[in-house]
């Protein structure tokens, strides 16, 4: 299945044919207008496109594809775009996670069955970009990213209000009693005001900036507001440097080594990224053999100051972001920690691409110097009750709550947690630890993003306003909290996890990486051995992915998923 070396198009496999299947390949495409010429063995660039009415966050890709569809004819490629399934964080239930690997499996074959020689992403809400980057590497054509970007400040009564963080300290107000249902709800067309991504620092524009750091877009591609003409242009650049980049054979593969995750990992610690960041890029490199484990992200990015104030961990947003110099002058600031000899697909190295880039607002971004949070990375905890490492977000978490001990109480499902968390007669208080199972990979199905528990309204109402949370869910890149997430194995799988009980003691201890049930190991193995897994699914993709789908420490792919399988010529299809 290897494709032979350039000038040969793989396209061409396709339109070059002087035989009844090359006219099949060409006369059905010439039915939308194309001439002739534009199949003489230019580059055919496949657009990407995850645009959606169901996925918000990316409702203008179809005008943003057009800008691309400019560059690539420009630089003297053919253009096609084309669809594939698309994940609204917000509107798809059980949980958009669930079908992350279900998009990678359309992208991976639709990039590979169809004449393409090169690939450009349009990637924007939150799992678009994983499960295109996902497919797209088991394929490794040349391949160029391009974010939808975040969308423009949220503006609620005067003030500044972000994407998801406003809405879990709005509804924590009117929990407490401090801001009534009403005024919440006048808050809706306030916060989303713009086409575009959530304007926090959470999973949409952590992902857009992963892709920026690993060097797989062009640079500038995270921060620009989708509604910033900027953004348009830069898709135009986009569509141009794509063309080349078939023309030099520069692989996904070439840019995606095991540096550029590092890259990526120090730079998800800089900017205060998300959590979700770990399972995507694990899921990533997964895709292209590059090793990549769990702990690298502790290893690699827990000391690394963040320097980026924006929300959830500090203040601004994404548009202030993008006004103090976006990514580029994050990356320069930490650029002694980076793998400055990294290609990016504009053929330049990340040194060569942010050397000299401004910082104009240094509120906004800060320096290594003077961090906004000093080593606020992602930390891997582990212990008996997670033999496979938990994650927890220090940059998001009460510092008095990195080393807690307190008892549990145990919620079996996020419905029985909803159903007893207002109940003014369940026995927690501020020292419990609030642990939640059956939300991982299996147990959901899916992974939820559930593990931010909203506290119970008695401790709310004495000011108190985080605890110490445990559960195998994931938490939304927008939230904050001292939770302890990603818990493998996972309850559903026979995690310890599936056997605390209520009043058992946990002890986290984040310094020490530790999270420990303190029950014997005699007691724990009499309890496991006693636990019952769950009904499995029977049909359909839910049965597909519960019997097949990894631990959230290995990136939480499809056990059969990881790896590629290139982008040779599949055989006739007539
Ligand atoms: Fe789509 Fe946040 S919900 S980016
Ligand atoms: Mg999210």
């Amino acid at each position: 299945m290897d494709s032979p070396k350039p000038p040969f198009r793989r396209s061409q496999a396709w339109f070059g044919r002087q035989d009844r299947d090359g006219f099949v390949h060409r006369s059905w495409l010439k039915n939308q207008g194309y001439p002739h010429d534009l199949l003489d063995g230019r580059p055919v660039i496949g657009i990407c496109n995850t645009w959606s009415e169901l996925t918000p966050c990316n409702g203008h890709f179809r005008e943003l594809a057009e800008f691309v569809k400019r560059g690539v004819y420009e630089a003297g490629g053919f253009p096609l775009e084309f669809p594939v399934m698309s994940l609204g964080e917000t509107q798809l239930r059980p949980t958009a996670m669930l079908f992350r690997n279900l998009a990678s499996m359309d992208v991976e074959e639709s990039i590979r069955g169809n004449p393409i020689d090169g690939v450009v992403l349009l990637m924007g809400c939150d799992k678009t970009t994983p499960s295109l980057m996902m497919g797209a590497a088991s394929c490794d054509l040349p391949t160029i990213g391009l974010s939808g970007g975040p969308m423009l400040n949220g503006k609620f009564r005067g003030k500044d209000v972000g994407s998801g963080t406003g809405v879990w300290q709005m509804s924590e107000m009117v929990r407490a009693g401090e801001m009534t249902m009403q005024e919440f709800s006048s808050c809706e067309s306030d916060m989303h005001r713009s086409t575009g991504t959530c304007m926090t620092m959470g999973t949409a524009s952590t992902m857009a900036s992963m892709v920026e750091a690993l060097g797989i877009s062009l640079p500038e591609n995270a921060a620009i507001p989708a509604a910033d003409t900027r953004r348009k242009r830069l898709a135009q650049l986009t569509g141009r440097r794509i063309v080349e980049m078939v023309k030099q054979d520069i692989k996904m593969s070439q840019i995606l080594t095991r540096k550029a995750f590092e890259n990526a990992i120090r730079t998800n610690a800089a900017i205060g990224g998300s959590t979700n960041a770990v399972i995507h890029l694990l899921a990533i490199a997964g895709r292209l053999g590059v090793e990549l484990k769990l702990e690298d992200f502790d290893t690699l990015g827990s000391e690394v100051n963040n320097i980026l104030n924006l929300q959830p961990s500090g203040k601004y947003l994404m548009e202030d972001f993008c006004y103090a110099g976006g990514l580029p002058a994050v990356m320069r600031e930490i650029l002694p920690l980076l793998h400055s000899d990294c290609l990016t697909v504009n053929g330049k190295t990340i040194q060569e691409n942010v050397e000299n880039a401004p910082c104009y607002n240094r509120d906004v971004i800060k320096t290594v110097a003077e961090p906004f949070m000093p080593a606020a990375g992602i930390a891997v905890v582990r212990g008996n009750l997670a033999p496979n490492g938990a994650v927890i977000k220090p940059s998001a978490a009460s510092k008095h709550l990195l080393q807690h001990r307190g008892p549990a109480v145990v919620f079996e499902s996020i419905e029985d947690f909803h159903s007893r968390i207002d109940d003014p007669d369940l026995d927690i208080d501020e020292n419990s630890v609030m642990v939640l199972k059956n939300c991982g990979p299996r147990g959901y199905p899916g992974m939820a993003e559930v593990g931010n528990m909203p506290l119970p309204p008695k401790v709310l109402q004495k000011g108190i306003t985080d605890m110490v949370r445990i559960s195998d869910a994931r938490m939304s890149g927008t939230a904050y909290g001292t939770t302890v997430l990603h818990t493998s194995p996972e309850a559903a799988a026979g995690g310890p996890l599936a056997v605390v009980q209520n009043g058992d003691i946990i002890e986290l201890n984040v310094p020490e990486r530790k999270l420990h049930l303190e029950v014997s190991d005699e007691e724990l193995a009499r309890r496991l051995a006693a636990w019952q897994a769950p009904e499995k699914p029977k049909r359909g993709w839910y049965k597909l992915y519960v019997e097949t789908v990894q631990q959230a420490h290995l990136g939480a792919d499809l056990d059969f998923l990881v790896g590629g399988s290139g982008a040779g010529v599949p055989r006739d299809s007539h």
